[in-house]
């Protein structure tokens, strides 16, 4: 399906159902992904800089679990600096392929990569990381492929998404194969809040530039100053909820359909699960990953995971 009928299609299908939900993937047009890499930057919004201490800190660490003559596979490649780090510490990695949804930022991430490392064969591919993939084959032999996760992206899925994700890494990779990936922990409420509501509204802007996307690309009439952002921690599901919230009732005009939204009727945007370590290594485990090592910060604010697939998985 060519993908403006997609996105239509995907969204009517949010906007039908009882509780209006809207996909998170679709808050990254341009305009979003400046705001996200914005928000990255922030104060309150820990978790980007709070890995990256992470893997300045123990990057050698994990290249040694991650061993020599890897084929490094990175999804949601963005702007790579994490990944710079790794491939520094390496021992000789075979290849790296970026997979990322949005073809320009996958073009400037893997052109910076093959700049900076001038042997390493590079494969971009342009996807959505739900779908299947096949890995390329390589003129260097490979050890064994490696997938990097980082960001704490598996926290957008459910967490029977981020399951049926996991176990589509481990047959991805198979036997042998290992996976490096940056969880987002549970912690003080208040912190969680804030990260997700800034006091500068970065976030509110980042959320509500959906609509924005939504009556530009497929002629939407959604009467943007109606809908306010809103985020809040749900603790029965470990969860930061964020929500565009409808101020008064309005009948709103999406392709060929209109949608009605009562006073106080909210879209749900995106989840964010928080974890306990051991609670994501038992979800892993489920896939067919073995623990193999992790590292977080002093505060225990976020973590990175290595593992390996089990040999008796697939
Ligand atoms: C991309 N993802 C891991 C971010 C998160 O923290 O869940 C997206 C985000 N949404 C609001 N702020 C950041």
């Amino acid at each position: 399906m060519p993908e403006p009928d997609r996105f239509l299609e995907d969204v009517l299908a949010g906007l039908r159902g009882e509780q209006k939900t809207l996909p998170c993937k679709y808050l990254y047009d341009a305009r979003g992904s400046l705001l996200f890499e914005e928000i990255c930057e922030l104060d309150e919004y820990y978790p980007t800089r709070t890995e990256f201490d992470i893997m300045e800190s123990s990057v050698a660490d994990m290249a040694g679990h991650l061993g020599e003559s890897v084929l490094l596979i990175e999804y949601g490649s963005g702007s790579s600096r994490k990944t710079r780090l790794l491939l520094d510490a390496m021992r000789a990695p075979a290849g790296y392929v970026p997979i990322d949804i949005s073809g320009e930022i996958l073009e400037e991430s893997a052109s910076a990569i093959v700049q900076r490392y001038p042997g390493l064969e590079v494969f971009p591919i342009c996807a959505d990381y739900l779908m299947p993939l096949q890995i390329p084959k390589l003129a260097k032999s490979v050890s064994r492929s490696v997938v990097y996760f980082p960001g704490s992206t598996i926290g957008n899925f459910r967490p029977e998404e981020a399951l049926e994700f996991l176990n589509r890494v481990a047959h991805l990779i198979g036997e042998g194969g290992g996976l490096l990936i940056g969880v987002d922990l549970r912690k003080e409420p208040d912190v969680l809040r804030r990260a997700y509501d800034d006091s500068n509204g970065v976030t509110a802007a980042f959320n509500r530039n959906l609509l924005t996307r939504i009556n530009r690309e497929l002629a939407g009439e959604f009467p943007e100053e109606a809908f306010r952002h809103e985020s809040f921690w749900n603790k029965d599901h470990g969860r930061i909820e964020m929500h565009l919230v409808c101020e008064t009732a309005c009948r709103v005009a999406v392709g060929a359909e209109f949608i009605s939204f009562s006073a106080g009727e909210s879209i749900v945007t995106e989840y964010a699960y928080k974890y306990e370590v051991g609670e994501f290594q038992s979800l892993a485990s489920k896939a067919g990953f073995t623990p193999q090592a992790v590292w977080t910060d002093p505060e225990e604010k976020f973590s990175v995971h290595y593992f390996n697939v089990r040999q008796s998985h697939l």
